[in-house]
């Protein structure tokens, strides 16, 4: 069996599209939705990945701002320049990109934000109403995540799904998703007994662990969804996830490749947080 690819700049692009409509739709009614940006350092990964951020933003239409700062920055200053934007109207989204220096706290910086501007879904109020189902923002990587599995039309309603990680932004949040989906979660970290016991039983495995060759396709149960949300470099230097998709895609029933899978959804997601917000405050 050959599995279907699940195309995350595809995916990425048809949200876009949503994203700038309704982005239209706001500018229209006199509301430009707004991201601030803020950068601490020179942390080369960081530069780009802001860059792709304040850059989609513009590509959708959205007022977009960039704030660079030196790395010696102090942690009152940067508190400071959060409160402005807390109360700043043209602004509906307020991003701080990690890590920071060490230094700050980032921990107090994210808290600092209004839960209502929290598009990254960090702030505990945001983690707080994903548990409970009230209305705040979902954290993007995991939400682009779920965009995915809704791409393939398969319901996740009554599906076991597998979670492989417990961090705070990925494998936590993602869990809380699925099981807001109506799947049935089992979250699986480095102290899991026996991991390929538990992915074996799962209809949708998510991987973000951060190492290669987590999944193999000896764990995966013929026609399963894997998702990849991995980043790493293979022995050539070349990107690859936390699934060995040359087997696992032999016998899975969809999986996304990486790159060109859960990447591209993280910024859309964050996007789509912005547009949300705006559209909060215009109502
Ligand atoms: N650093 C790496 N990914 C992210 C992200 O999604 N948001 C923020 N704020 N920092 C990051």
């Amino acid at each position: 069996m050959t599995a279907q690819l699940i195309d995350g700049n595809a995916v990425a692009r048809t949200i876009r599209a949503e994203v700038a409509e309704r982005t239209a739709a706001l500018k229209a009614r006199g509301v430009t939705p707004g991201l601030a940006v803020i950068l601490v350092g020179e942390d080369p990964a960081s530069q780009v990945y802001v860059g792709k951020k304040v850059e989609a933003c513009q590509q959708a239409g959205m007022h977009s701002v960039l704030e660079r700062y030196e790395a010696t920055m102090t942690e009152a200053d940067l508190l400071e320049r959060v409160r402005a934007l807390n109360a700043d109207p043209a602004i509906h989204g307020i991003l701080v990109q990690l890590p920071l220096p060490k230094h700050i706290d980032a921990d107090k910086v994210i808290e600092t934000i209004a839960a209502e501007k929290d598009v990254d879904g960090f702030h505990v109020a945001s983690a707080g109403a994903l548990m409970t189902g009230l209305p705040g923002f979902w954290s993007c990587t995991p939400y682009g995540c779920i965009k995915l599995l809704e791409s393939t039309g398969v319901p996740i309603k009554g599906k076991h799904a597998v979670v492989i990680g417990r961090s705070n932004n990925v494998g936590k949040p993602m869990a809380l998703m699925l099981l807001a989906k109506n799947a049935t979660v089992t979250v699986c970290h480095s102290a899991t007994a026996d991991l390929a016991h538990h992915v074996r039983q799962a209809d949708i495995v998510v991987a973000a662990v951060g190492r290669r060759n987590t999944v193999t396709a000896d764990m995966v149960k013929p026609g399963a969804i894997v998702i990849d949300v991995g980043m790493n470099r293979n022995d050539e230097g070349k990107l690859c996830g936390d699934v060995d998709f040359a087997t696992v895609k032999e016998v899975a029933g969809w999986i996304t490749p990486v790159p060109g899978g859960v990447g591209p959804m993280t910024v859309t997601m964050l996007l789509v947080n912005t547009v949300e917000s705006a559209e909060r405050v215009a109502a």
